[in-house]
């Protein structure tokens, strides 16, 4: 065994013994049924090497990583024009707060909170119908993760549809701004169904390799160079909400979180890391997750700082 995979082995070790795993999302059924001690890691090398231990093969909900993927789209889409209509600054408060929004215009604070990630998925509304706008999103993560099987999960879709009031809210509230211009329903539809993208560890870590190789994968340009770094630079700041700083501050790498308890973490250059455990912090974002991010970090130096 080389000396990553024993790294990721002894990690997924020392994640199975741990008691306090936080808590599972329970907005919606689908999550809240999966088991509390489901643990996986994946690690993608710069070369193609992967290294995975645990549960790396179970898809789970990505959730809000997938607004990762929804920014790179929607920066093909528009490029920098759009940032008139969402900023990059962290926003200090949690996923889903609507209260920044009203003495900040309806202007979200950065793309990876719910608010921000609604007003992407309507730029891309600005150029197709909902229906291609999913399409687009299923083939793009196919194809940077170089696997046809990944699929949205229709279930879980539903589940977001039917109880996501505060979505709902945030959508209303900045189409009052004039910051929303598609219909509310079709947004938020193209929303909850890029959350149910469902995704392995294996997966995820494949997808995050052009965040990793400067925007190339699979030998392909899918992004610039420049591209890549801002899309980390954003991770690294606005990636964990107002648990941003802590995880910087714990792993000194971008990531980006989501309530099913995935994180996509990138070691630019190095390698990609995707890592699941359903547990939850106060902040919503995974425990053993950001843990086991931290004791890679520790044990392999990958710190970008
Ligand atoms: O829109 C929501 O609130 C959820 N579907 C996703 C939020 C999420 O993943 C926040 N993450 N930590």
């Amino acid at each position: 065994m080389d000396a990553i995979s024993a790294i990721v082995a002894e990690i997924a070790e020392e994640m199975r013994a741990q008691e306090h795993r936080g808590k599972v999302a329970d907005y919606i059924p689908p999550l809240a049924q999966v088991p509390a001690d489901k643990f996986g890691i994946a690690v993608v090398m710069r070369d193609g090497t992967v290294h995975t231990a645990g549960d790396a093969e179970d898809p789970f909900s990505i959730q809000s990583i997938s607004k990762v993927f929804a920014l790179t789209l929607a920066l093909g889409a528009v490029g920098d024009q759009l940032w008139q209509r969402v900023g990059r600054e962290p926003s200090g408060s949690a996923f889903n707060s609507i209260v920044q929004l009203e003495t900040e215009h309806g202007i979200p604070r950065n793309p990876f909170i719910n608010a921000g990630a609604i007003v992407v998925c309507d730029v891309l509304l600005g150029r197709l119908q909902p229906r291609e706008a999913i399409g687009q999103m299923l083939r793009f993560v196919r194809m940077v993760a170089g696997d046809e099987t990944i699929v949205i999960d229709e279930v879980v879709a539903r589940a977001e549809q039917e109880t996501g009031f505060r979505n709902k809210a945030l959508a209303n509230y900045m189409r009052a701004f004039g910051n929303i211009h598609a219909p509310v329903d079709l947004v938020l539809g193209t929303y909850f169904h890029f959350c149910s993208l469902a995704m392995s560890c294996r997966q995820l870590a494949m997808a995050g390799r052009y965040l990793m190789a400067g925007g190339q994968s699979d030998g392909h340009s899918v992004i610039s160079d420049r591209r890549a770094r801002r899309i980390n630079a954003l991770m690294m700041s606005c990636g964990h909400y107002d648990n941003s700083g802590d995880f910087a501050y714990r792993t000194g790498l971008p990531g980006k979180s989501g309530v099913g308890g995935g994180i996509l973490a990138v070691a630019p250059g190095i390698a990609s890391i995707a890592v699941w455990s359903p547990g939850l912090n106060s902040s919503g974002n995974s425990h053993l997750g950001q843990l086991a991010l931290e004791r890679l970090v520790q044990k392999t130096g990958w710190s970008v700082f």
